[in-house]
């Protein structure tokens, strides 16, 4: 044990490692792996934390009860990440539960720590419940953007004011080395779709709002424009997949005959339609979306060209159905090969999902997007 004069000069040196690496201690540009030409993505919906060690489990077997805590969140959060060594972690909201959280720090220290400790590169969006503790949203993004390894930002830079907080795009950049290694090849949209109607004559969950949408509309029409321009002109646009909390309308347009995985509740999106599946199908890059929300649905169904993607609820603490286990969702993005033996630009978009069982199964796999089903001309 150090003593107390040594703990504040050890203190010191680590702030002062901090502010001296400057910019470098950001998390590194996301890219694609030089080895695999692939980017993966882990994708945890709904952790639900609470306490920690204090806080029980719902529904799982009586069985599971006595020896369940947020603690078996955290230990599905490190399996997940040892099985799939992901490029980066993307965390869709109701990271902490509110109510049963009693400070919002502590809490999300705890539920993000995994991912913390691992040294990938993550990020976080909310939920509808985030808020619920000590923490209004702005308090909880800003907290989050402050964590070590996140990518998370509260909002787009510059004048536009944008509704909600940690609404930001994300680059993937082609393989080190490459000839797209400065240039994004996925893009990654993170949106706060809120948490409860604020219309009096509107009741219900939040949506994403036209302010949001603008934002995204500008993004996806920007990135699509240096996609185009030199170095390494591209035709059409790189694919894009957004990550928000909870599920659009048009989650709805599914049933059991054409989508993969399982529809066990209702599709808990706003009562009213904003339009963003709308926006999103113009914009023309979006291949898929992936919300959490509903824990007991776990589908991808595809609806004019578009996947719409659950991941199945993650946490202990969060409402679930005993004996149906746990899930997380998998997103893997892999590069052509070109005639020359290089990277080229991404051709397939797959999918699938991972249960906390003894093996970590895997279900469900299937491909999402790939460059030879659209009529993009190829190029190269
Ligand atoms: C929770 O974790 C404990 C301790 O590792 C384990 O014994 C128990 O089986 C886990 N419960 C569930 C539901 O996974
Ligand atoms: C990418 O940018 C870096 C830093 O500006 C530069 O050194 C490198 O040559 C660029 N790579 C390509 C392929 O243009
Ligand atoms: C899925 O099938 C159901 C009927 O079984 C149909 O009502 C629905 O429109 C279909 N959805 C899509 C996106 O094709």
């Amino acid at each position: 044990m150090a003593a107390p004069k040594e703990m504040g000069a050890l203190a010191m040196l680590l702030v002062m490692a901090f502010l001296s690496s400057g910019s470098s201690a950001l998390p590194r540009q996301l890219k694609f792996s030089a080895k695999h030409g692939e980017f993966k993505i882990l994708q945890v919906a709904d952790m639900h934390f609470g306490n920690g060690k204090r806080t029980p489990c719902q529904d799982v077997l009586p069985r599971q009860v006595a020896s369940c805590s947020d603690l078996n969140t955290t230990a599905f959060v490190r399996r997940m990440i040892l099985a799939e060594r992901p490029d980066f972690i993307v965390f869709t909201g109701d990271n902490i539960f509110g109510f049963d959280a009693s400070d919002a720090v502590k809490s999300m220290n705890a539920a993000f720590g995994p991912a913390v400790t691992s040294g990938i590169p993550w990020a976080a969006v909310l939920g509808n419940h985030d808020q619920e503790s000590t923490l209004s949203r702005e308090g909880v993004m800003t907290h989050i953007v402050g964590m070590k390894n996140t990518l998370s930002q509260l909002n787009p830079a510059g004048a536009h004011v944008v509704d909600g907080f940690g609404n930001y795009n994300l680059e993937v950049h082609g393989a080190e080395g490459s000839r797209t290694e400065n240039k994004s090849l996925l893009n990654l949209y993170m949106l706060d779709s809120g948490d409860y109607s604020t219309v009096p004559s509107i009741p219900g969950y939040g949506w994403i709002k036209p302010s949001q949408q603008l934002w995204f509309q500008h993004t996806s029409s920007r990135l699509q424009k240096s996609y185009s321009s030199k170095p390494e002109a591209q035709k059409g646009a790189a694919p894009g997949l957004a990550y928000f909390h909870i599920p659009l309308p048009e989650h709805a347009s599914f049933d059991s005959t054409n989508s993969t995985g399982v529809r066990q509740e209702g599709i808990s999106s706003a009562t009213v339609n904003s339009g963003f599946f709308t926006t999103i199908v113009a914009a023309g890059d979006v291949k898929a979306v992936f919300t959490g929300h509903d824990h007991l649905n776990d589908f991808c169904g595809e609806l004019t060209g578009i996947h719409l993607c659950y991941a199945g609820g993650f946490g202990y603490h969060a409402y679930g159905k005993a004996g149906w286990s746990r899930r997380a969702r998998v997103v893997v993005a892999s590069l052509e090969k070109t005639q020359k033996g290089s990277w080229g630009t991404v051709k397939a978009i797959k999918t699938w999902k991972r249960l906390d069982d003894k093996k970590l199964s895997t279900i469900d796999a299937q491909v999402l997007w790939s460059k030879s089903s659209t009529n993009t001309q190829r190029i190269l």
